[in-house]
C-alpha cells in the first residue's frame, strides 16, 4: 500500500513558508490579499499570477544584502514586459541573452547602461545591436566571439567593454542540466587560458577590456560552491593587475536558489557575505545576475482540477488543465513544485497520497508524483507555487495547447490587479502558418 512521503511539507506549511501566501477561512487562498479564486473566475486557467509586490519586496530585500553590488536581472527567469518594467522602475539593471530580450529590457524602460549581454552564442547581428543600443557590458565567452566583437565594433567605428566569462570548473551541486560552471559545460572561458586572452583583448581594436564574470549555475543552495568560484575569480584579478592590466569590475552571476519544498536554501545575505569574502578588498565594481531568487516566489500557476482517475490506479491521478507545455520543469528537471487547493473547504480536508498530472500525451507529463493533497472534486482549483521562474516563458504550444493568461497582482494598481496577457486561442498558434497554394 501506498504510505505517505514522510518529508513532504503539507499545503498549511507551504502556505506558512510564503510571506505572500494566506488562507482565509472563507475566501480560501490569498495571493498578496488578493482571493486567487476570483483571478480564476475572472480569466479562467490555467494561468499565471505573479504579484508584483512579492517581487519588489526581494528585489529591495537583495538590494539591502549587498550594498554596493549592482544588480543585474536575468531577464530569461521571467521576460514579461509588466515584470521588466517594475524591476526597472525599482532601479534594477537586465542582464540579457539574446537580441529579442535586450528589445524587451530596452522597451521596459531599462537604459542601455544598466544592461549587460550574456551568453555563448551571440550573433553579429546581436553584438552589433548590442552596440547600437549601449550596453554596459557585453559578457565575452570565447576567443571566437571577442574577435567576431572586435570586428563588429570597428565596422561600427565604436567600442566595446568586454568582460570574459571565466569557467571556474566549480560543481555548483545543482541539477546536472542547469550546471554552467564545470570543465564540460559549454559556458566561459577555461580558466588557465583566461589571463593570456585578457592580456589579447586588452590589445585589441575595438574591445577595452573591463573585467571578468562567472555564473557556474542555477538553483544553487550552498555557500561552497560560489566562494570557490569567486576565489579562482579573485586569483585571476590578482594575476591580471600583477601583468600591469586594468580590471574595474567581476560580474558574480546569478544562481542563488530557492527552498521549492522547504529544504535548507542560502539567504541573499549568505551570497553576499561570500562575494566580499573573495573580492570585496579587491576595489572592483561588483554586480549580480539573479533570476530565479526574485521572481521564482513571486509568481504561480492556478490549474483546475479536469478530473481525478481513481478507478485500477495504483494511487489518485488529479488531472489537471495545466501541463507541461505551460510548466515544464517537472519534466525537464524532475523540479518539485508545491501544490495547494485554493478553496477553503478543500484546504479543510484531510489529504491523500496523489500523482499530478496535466493533459499533454506524454508520460513526462507529471506536475508532482506522490504528494498528499486533499481530495478535490472537478473544477476545484489549485496553485502551482514558485513558478515565477522559467515559468511562462519557458511554455511551449504542444499539443495545440495556446499560452495560458497571465495575471498580475500590484497594489500599485486600480482595483490591485490586472490581465497582463489574454489566454492563447488556436487560431493565434497558427496564424503564422503558411498553406502553400497548390496547381
Ligand atoms: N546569468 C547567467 C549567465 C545565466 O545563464 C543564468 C541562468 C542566470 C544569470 C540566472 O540564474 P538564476 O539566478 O535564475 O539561477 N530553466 C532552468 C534554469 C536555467 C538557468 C539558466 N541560466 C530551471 O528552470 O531551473
Amino acid at each position: 500500500m501506498d504510505v505517505a512521503v514522510p518529508d513532504e511539507p503539507s499545503a498549511a506549511e507551504l502556505i506558512a513558508g510564503r510571506a505572500g501566501l494566506r488562507a482565509h477561512p472563507m475566501d480560501g487562498l490569498l495571493f498578496d490579499g488578493v482571493p486567487l479564486a476570483g483571478i480564476a473566475a475572472r480569466h479562467g486557467t490555467p494561468c499565471w499570477v505573479t504579484s508584483a509586490d512579492t517581487l519588489r519586496r526581494r528585489f529591495r530585500t537583495l538590494r539591502a544584502a549587498m550594498p554596493g553590488v549592482t544588480i543585474h536581472y536575468a531577464v530569461k527567469a521571467n521576460d514579461h514586459l509588466a515584470l521588466l518594467a517594475v524591476m526597472a522602475a525599482e532601479g534594477a539593471g537586465a542582464d540579457v541573452v539574446s537580441g529579442g530580450e535586450l528589445l524587451r529590457a530596452v522597451r521596459s524602460g531599462v537604459p542601455g547602461g544598466s544592461i549587460v549581454f550574456s551568453g555563448v552564442g551571440k550573433t553579429r547581428g546581436e553584438l552589433a545591436l548590442a552596440l547600437a543600443s549601449g550596453v554596459a557590458q557585453i559578457n565575452v565567452e570565447s576567443e571566437e566571439e571577442l574577435l567576431a566583437l572586435s570586428a563588429v565594433a570597428q565596422e561600427r567605428g565604436g567600442t566595446a567593454q568586454v568582460a570574459l566569462r571565466v569557467n571556474p570548473d566549480v560543481d555548483a551541486g545543482t541539477h546536472g542540466k542547469i550546471s554552467t560552471g564545470r570543465a564540460g559545460d559549454k559556458f566561459g572561458i577555461p580558466l588557465q587560458d583566461a589571463a593570456a586572452l585578457y592580456a589579447r583583448a586588452s590589445r585589441m581594436p575595438g574591445i577595452r577590456a573591463i573585467g571578468l564574470a562567472v555564473h557556474i549555475g542555477s538553483q544553487i543552495r550552498a555557500v561552497a560552491p560560489f566562494g570557490a568560484a569567486y576565489r579562482a575569480v579573485a586569483d585571476l584579478v590578482v594575476g591580471l593587475r600583477g601583468q600591469g592590466l586594468g580590471v574595474e569590475t567581476v560580474d558574480c552571476g546569478g544562481g542563488l536558489g530557492i527552498p521549492y519544498a522547504g529544504e535548507p536554501a542560502i539567504l541573499p545575505h549568505a551570497w553576499a557575505a561570500s562575494i566580499q569574502a573573495a573580492l570585496g578588498g579587491l576595489d572592483l565594481h561588483l554586480a549580480v545576475e539573479p533570476g530565479r531568487w526574485l521572481v521564482g516566489p513571486a509568481g504561480l500557476l492556478l490549474a483546475s482540477v479536469i478530473r481525478t482517475r481513481r478507478a485500477g490506479m495504483a494511487r489518485p491521478i488529479v488531472i489537471l488543465d495545466a501541463a507541461m507545455n505551460d510548466l515544464a520543469r517537472p519534466a525537464l528537471y524532475d523540479a518539485w513544485h508545491g501544490v495547494v487547493p485554493v478553496s477553503a473547504a478543500c484546504l479543510a480536508r484531510t489529504p491523500e497520497l496523489v500523482d499530478i498530472a496535466g493533459p499533454v500525451c506524454e508520460s513526462s507529463d507529471v506536475l508532482a508524483r506522490r504528494r498528499m493533497l486533499a481530495p478535490l472534486p472537478d473544477d476545484a482549483l489549485v496553485a502551482i507555487l514558485d513558478a515565477g521562474a522559467y515559468g511562462a516563458v519557458m511554455s511551449s504550444s504542444y499539443n495545440a495547447r495556446p499560452p495560458a493568461a497571465q495575471v498580475l497582482i500590484d497594489s500599485h494598481l486600480p482595483g490591485g490587479q490586472a490581465l497582463i496577457r489574454a489566454p492563447g486561442t488556436a487560431a493565434e498558434l497558427w496564424a503564422a502558418e503558411i498553406l502553400p497554394a497548390r496547381a
